[in-house]
């Protein structure tokens, strides 16, 4: 089933996977919640009626083993990191419309009522099962109670999920060589009664359903390759105290499975929202059991949740399927794995407490990672973004055009905006159209940055200064053009920066909130009066970063960094790549003429400084008296590049103008022949095979 563009007539819902209340909030859970943020946002602005959910996730081991540590309930555990969470996003401007958790009475009542319909519609059977046990604590093991091997891949193992190596989930009694984490004995295992869900009997439903899916493409492929594999059926219940009893059993000493509660809190953050604004505004039933739009948004580690369990939960229940998944990639620190334990991570606390804006760190994480892609996180590459692109691009523009106008003409010069400036405006708004369809949230930002650039350009290539006394018409259109092109950056930009967006808004002397505003808001005239701006960006020293960069590396020390990264790759399990690697060949030969494989390795961090950008040729000619030099202009995105490049004999130059091409773009200048070379072609092989992307790549998008 495909289906309709953003905006639809239909309500939509964006939740974000729940963080388990046990522990500080770090840039590692920002981006998820950034990006949910800015996704709901996003589809506001284009009048798609929105809400944005979620809520803690207070039950099961992750939290009941770290209550248990701190010798505390874990109910008033949860609670405590749940209230301050509540406390912590809004810092971030993320801004649910409802922040519930899985223990208050709403999702008791609903996931209760949701396991009880699954059950009368006999989805739900018992099963005797070998459970792990610790004899010495006398005490079952459920999931992270226990570790061991995985029976899949062979890496070191949690009860329930495999998250150092293929990210499966595993059953209760899976895990192979089980050994407590409550005495660090090997468990046995013993024969229990628990309930199961018939997930197996939904794999046809869960094919097609995955063919309509949306979002990231790592979430519709990895769990077509686990129907194929054969799906299980799913232990629904736990040997434990905390958590949601079984419906009608609560007698029993088990309780659900807290991936089944989880979930059903999207559903009930939704139904608290609804029932605080009246169903006439925001209708939870329709989303969710009629004709809603729903998008989670979620950590790659739990895929198969919300692609396999939860939508046959949701079917079995008889509520409407998710219309999209979007998974985000990993998360380094400076090229290395974000570890808690081993104090690297930027905490959500620290950053604040260092005095930044929240939009820059939401701008970074935005533009750089958006939903899927993998982000490095280092304070070098936060400054450079932070004084490349805000303080140097929209910053820059936002202030010399405003400025300008005010002191030119109190304002909005009154006059029409030129046709072609429209029209260029109209492009960014179809670029965000097509980011927010695409679930493209650093598209949406660098739609807005791309215009900001184009505005320094006009101004600059119009050098209005020159035109007030000789031509003052012209000096006033010019100013005109940016005014507005000023207003549209700050209405495309707002979901990713809304404070920032929003003192722009009040600069120009708009009324309201940006964040009300729709994306064709952005062609309207801004007043014809406003009071002299002020600059919104400030530039980052490099003292501040070094004193950053030296803190965080003293932390990491201090927690007994050994260097040896391998179990680290990425918190939270996220470290599995997309498993599409079918490269074994098997030519007789592979190396053949090749050149040999360089021994030595480099780092992410390595890699990240290369900034390799997609291309499009614009002009492509000889270069007088080099016999193999050509002249290229490429389109970048941000602008247009001029390169040299060895090509001249092993292309049809005239073909070229319109061709993708992959460029590196942080080359050093050089010059040859007399003519500026400002970045390197990527080519294969000695016939200089231009490399190309296969998909639809924008112009300007990274290479990583
Ligand atoms: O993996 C986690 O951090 C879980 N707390 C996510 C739950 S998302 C959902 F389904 F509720
Ligand atoms: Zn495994």
């Amino acid at each position: 089933m495909s289906h309709d563009e953003f905006p639809t007539d239909q309500p939509a819902v964006v939740t974000c996977g729940l963080p388990y209340a046990n522990g500080d909030l770090h840039v590692g859970h920002l981006r998820t919640y950034v990006g949910g943020d800015s996704f709901a946002r996003t589809l506001e602005t284009l009048g798609q009626e929105t809400a944005y959910v979620s809520g803690s996730d207070m039950h099961g081991t992750p939290v009941a083993v770290n209550a248990e540590q701190q010798g505390v309930d874990p109910e008033d555990f949860a609670l405590e990191w749940h209230e301050q969470y509540a406390e912590t996003f809004p810092k971030f401007n993320v801004e649910f419309d409802n922040y519930g958790h899985t223990h208050d009475e709403t999702n008791t009542e609903l996931t209760q009522e949701i396991v009880k319909t699954l059950e009368d519609e006999g989805h739900i059977y018992e099963k005797e099962i070998q459970v792990a046990y610790d004899p010495v604590a006398d005490d079952h093991l459920p999931d992270r109670y226990v570790e061991g091997t995985c029976p899949y891949c062979g890496e070191k193992a949690r009860g329930d999920e495999c998250d150092e190596g293929c990210q499966r989930h595993l059953e209760p009694g899976e895990v192979e060589d089980p050994k407590s984490t409550i005495t660090g004995n090997p468990a046995e295992y013993r024969e229990r009664t628990h309930k199961f869900f018939r997930v197996s009997e939904f794999s046809e439903y869960l094919t097609e359903f995955l063919d309509g899916l949306e979002g990231t493409s790592n979430a519709q492929n990895q769990p077509r390759q686990w129907i194929e594999e054969g799906l299980q059926d799913w232990c629904l219940t736990r040997d434990m105290d905390w958590g949601i009893d079984y419906p009608g059993e609560e007698e029993e000493d088990i309780v659900l499975y807290v991936w089944v509660d989880a979930p059903v809190e999207y559903v009930s953050s939704t139904k608290q929202y609804s029932e605080r604004v009246g169903s006439d505004e925001y209708d939870w039933e329709r989303v969710w059991k009629d004709e809603g739009e729903i998008v989670h948004v979620i950590g790659r580690d739990i895929i198969q949740h919300h692609t396999i369990f939860w939508p046959a939960m949701l079917e079995g229940a008889n509520y409407n399927a998710p219309r999209a998944v979007a998974a985000t990639g990993f998360i380094t620190i400076n090229g290395k794995g974000l570890s808690t334990s081993r104090n690297r991570a930027i905490w959500a606390k620290e950053y604040l407490e260092e005095g930044f804006h929240p939009d820059l760190l939401r701008y970074y994480l935005m533009t750089t990672g958006g939903l899927q892609q993998d982000v490095d996180f280092s304070w070098d590459a936060f400054q450079e973004k932070v004084n490349g692109e805000l303080v140097g691009t929209v910053g820059n523009f936002w202030y010399r055009s405003l400025l300008f106008a005010y002191r030119n003409y109190d304002g909005t010069p009154d006059v029409g905006v030129s046709p072609d400036v429209e029209d260029r405006i109209e492009g960014a708004i179809g670029e965000v159209r097509e980011a927010v369809n695409d679930y493209s949230i650093r598209g949406i930002g660098q739609a807005a940055t791309r215009l900001a650039q184009f505005g320094n350009e006009y101004i600059q290539r119009h050098e209005p200064w020159k035109l007030t006394d000789e031509e003052p018409e012209k000096a006033a259109q010019v100013i005109r053009d940016c005014v507005q092109i000023a207003k549209a950056v700050g209405v495309l930009i707002a979901p990713i920066t809304p404070d920032k967006a929003q003192a722009l808004w009040e600069q120009l002397g708009e009324d309201g909130a940006v964040e009300n505003a729709r994306i064709e808001d952005a062609l309207e005239a801004p007043p014809r009066r406003f009071a002299e701006p002020g600059e919104l960006f400030e530039k980052i020293e490099d003292e501040r970063v070094d004193e950053l960069n030296e803190k965080l590396a003293d932390r990491v020390a201090a927690a007994g960094d050994d260097g040896d990264d391998e179990e680290d790759a990425a918190e939270g399990s996220e470290t599995a790549g997309d498993t599409d690697d079918d490269s074994d060949s098997d030519d007789n030969d592979p190396a053949g003429d090749l050149e040999p494989l360089l021994e030595d390795r480099i780092g992410f961090g390595e890699f990240q400084d290369l900034d390799i950008r997609v291309g499009r040729i614009e002009v492509a000619e000889g270069i007088e008296g080099a016999d193999d030099l050509a002249r290229l202009e490429v389109d970048i995105g941000f602008e247009s590049r001029q390169v040299v490049a060895g090509i001249k004999q092993l292309h049809d130059l005239e073909e070229l103008p319109g061709e993708k091409i992959i460029l590196l773009a942080n080359m050093e200048p050089a010059e040859l022949f007399g003519v500026e070379s400002n970045g390197m072609i990527l080519a294969a092989g000695d016939e200089a095979d231009l490399l190309t992307t296969h998909g639809d790549a924008d112009i300007g998008e990274k290479v990583q």
